[in-house]
């Protein structure tokens, strides 16, 4: 951001979170809006214990749902990150039976059992992160109004490492909420990337956006775009 915005802008979220500067924040974020980059922080990758949880293989290849580790996205504002005991329920010894005689597995996976022997977490870095400025973010609305996991995280069940996908950015959060139709899903697809995708290529935009205008009348979908719903 330094490079298209004078230092004084670094100033802003705070200017924003003690409030009473709305004209000011108006104008700013007009021209901020504009000019936002939209490709911010995508591919930020950082470096995670254990070589990083493989989505690739837990919710890939095993299939398992989205909802078995990330339990609350459907009733809370926030999201979860599963807790050792989650991992352990498989990664406890010889509960794998054909792989725990395979070294290599009990190597990869020893972090989980020592981290539940010791009753530490595992310290997961956190990818997805908005602003504090950005006051309001409920998660399990967009999950409940059909919008898939993948608009917004891509495809993690064909990630081994978990990267950031979209911009986050609130160019990016406006140009949904402007028009949502191509993202509203069928409400029981919502976590299976894999059939998303396949009804992605079926569908194609045109096919997507007048399915979606469908569910968004059948929805009532009001997607906002004052300041105040996402900003104090
Ligand atoms: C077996 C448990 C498990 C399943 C199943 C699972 N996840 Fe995860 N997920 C994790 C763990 C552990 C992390 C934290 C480690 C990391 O970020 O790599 C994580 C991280 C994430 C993150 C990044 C969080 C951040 O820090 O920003 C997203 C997004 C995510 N998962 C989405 C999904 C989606 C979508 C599905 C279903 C397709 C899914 N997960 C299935 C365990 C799981
Ligand atoms: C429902 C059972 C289940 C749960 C829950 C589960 N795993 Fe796994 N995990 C497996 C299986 C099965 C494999 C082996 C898959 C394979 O090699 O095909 C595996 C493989 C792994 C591997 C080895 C990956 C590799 O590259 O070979 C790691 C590391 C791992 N899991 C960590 C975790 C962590 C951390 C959690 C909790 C966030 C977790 N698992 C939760 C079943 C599970
Ligand atoms: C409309 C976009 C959107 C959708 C849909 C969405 N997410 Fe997210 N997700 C985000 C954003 C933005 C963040 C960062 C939120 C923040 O910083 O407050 C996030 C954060 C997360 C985190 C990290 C939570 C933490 O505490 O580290 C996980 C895990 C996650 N999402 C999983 C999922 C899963 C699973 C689905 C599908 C059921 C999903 N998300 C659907 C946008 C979305
Ligand atoms: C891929 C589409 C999409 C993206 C990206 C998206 N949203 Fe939304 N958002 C929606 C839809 C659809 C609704 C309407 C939900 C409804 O009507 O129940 C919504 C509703 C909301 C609401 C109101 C929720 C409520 O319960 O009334 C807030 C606040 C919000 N979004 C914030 C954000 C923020 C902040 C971002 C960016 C970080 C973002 N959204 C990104 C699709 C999106
Ligand atoms: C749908 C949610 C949403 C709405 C509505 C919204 N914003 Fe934002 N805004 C965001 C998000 C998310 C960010 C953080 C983007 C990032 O981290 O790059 C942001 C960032 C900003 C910033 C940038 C601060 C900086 O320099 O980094 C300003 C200024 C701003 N918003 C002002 C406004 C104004 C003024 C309005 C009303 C016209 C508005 N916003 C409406 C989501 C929203």
């Amino acid at each position: 951001m330094s490079t298209i915005f004078p230092k004084w802008t670094n100033a802003l979220p705070t200017l924003l979170a003690g409030g009473g500067v709305t004209g000011l924040a108006i104008v700013v974020g007009t021209i901020w809006y504009t000019f936002t980059p939209k490709f911010w922080d995508v591919g930020y990758m950082p470096k995670q214990p254990g070589g990083g949880f493989n989505h690739q293989i837990h919710a890939g290849k095993l299939g398992l749902d989205c909802r078995y580790c990330h339990t609350n996205v459907e009733v809370s504002p926030e999201a979860n990150i599963p807790s050792v005991a989650t991992c352990y329920g498989c990664h406890a010894d010889g509960r794998l039976t054909k792989l725990a005689t395979s070294e290599d597995h009990k190597a990869k996976t020893a972090f989980v059992r020592e981290a539940y022997a010791s009753d530490e977490p595992i310290e997961w870095r956190r990818i997805h992160k908005l602003p504090d400025y950005v006051r309001n973010f409920p998660h399990h609305s967009h999950v409940a109004a059909g919008v898939s996991c993948i608009s917004c995280h891509g495809n993690i069940a064909r990630q081994p490492e978990v990267w950031q996908h979209e911009p986050l950015s609130m160019g990016w959060c406006l140009e949904c909420h402007r028009n949502p139709d191509p993202h509203l899903q069928p409400k029981d697809k919502v976590t299976r990337l894999f059939d998303i995708e396949d009804r992605q290529q079926q569908l194609g935009l045109a096919g997507l956006a007048s399915a979606g205008a469908k569910f968004y009348e059948e929805r009532k979908i009001h997607a906002p775009e004052n300041c105040g719903a996402c900003h104090y």
